[in-house]
């Protein structure tokens, strides 16, 4: 049966970790589906894991659509989520007009990076029957104004700031939130503060679910940053990895505080 949002939330109430990995393609999509994920997530990182490129900046919404298809032609059971490229929140129209089109190539969520105010934008998707997951945090196609990729949300007033932002995105209709970069302590705080699933990467391992780039869980990683875990050592194959990723996520045994969490 396909998950949806009201699994997700089901999965909240219940405590039950959500699992999501990124994949870019029908065969890993397939793999990831064997392995019961409950969210796949067509990420403009494929910019960097695919394309080899620096930054996600570089992505084009045809790009995302082509690697959409392919996912949404392996994937039966995962919800399907998918990323607003570089530009695409420029003005709702857009936003519109672009999240429209995911959703055209089967995505059942559009997930819009935030940053400042992005709440009558994701109310004007919403109103236009487009089920939105609001990134906060660290995200990454405002890499050049971070000048690097930091972590979010320090100090007191970062911190407040970024909790009146998620309960603004959720007012707004963002029917779930992901963490990127973030305190742990601010993660778990917007967690139990949300009244929608809430994924965590590089977050808390009290966020209602994880996500994590594939790449990064396969081991085809370089330099994977700190808050990923190769899955791949001592797996035996790819499907063992995924599962391994799986069962550790969902008996919360990652991530772990301190090691895959920042102070
Ligand atoms: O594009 C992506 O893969 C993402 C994840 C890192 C959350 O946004």
């Amino acid at each position: 049966m396909r998950t949806t949002i009201r699994t997700l939330e089901k999965y909240k109430r219940e405590g039950r970790p959500i699992t999501c990995l990124t994949a870019y393609d029908a065969g890993f999509a397939r793999l990831l589906d064997a392995a019961d994920i409950d969210v796949i997530l067509v990420g403009d990182s494929l910019g960097m894991v695919v394309q080899g490129h620096d930054t996600t900046l570089p992505v084009t919404i045809e790009q995302m659509i082509y690697h959409l298809e392919a996912v949404a032609r392996g994937a039966r059971r995962a919800l399907l989520m998918a990323d607003l490229p570089f530009l695409g929140d420029r003005d709702s129209a857009t936003a519109v007009e672009q999240g429209g089109a995911l959703m055209r190539a089967g995505a059942q969520m559009v997930k819009v990076e935030c940053r400042g105010s992005q709440s009558e934008l994701v109310h004007r998707m919403v109103a236009a029957g487009i089920p939105v997951c609001a990134h906060l945090g660290l995200t990454p196609q405002a890499v050049h104004q971070y000048g690097g990729y930091r972590v979010q949300g320090r100090g007191v007033v970062a911190a407040e700031q970024m909790q009146a932002e998620a309960r603004a995105l959720e007012v707004a209709g963002a029917q779930c939130l992901l963490l990127e970069s973030v305190p742990e302590l601010l993660a778990t705080r917007i967690t139990h503060a949300a009244g929608v699933p809430v994924i965590g990467i590089g977050a808390s391992p009290e966020c209602d679910g994880q996500v994590l780039v594939l790449q990064d869980v396969i081991g085809l990683t370089p330099k994977p940053p700190r808050f990923a875990q190769d899955f791949m050592a001592g797996a035996g194959s790819l499907a063992a990895a995924i599962a391994a990723y799986a069962d550790a996520v969902r008996s919360r045994r990652f991530p772990v505080s301190g090691v895959h969490t920042f102070d």
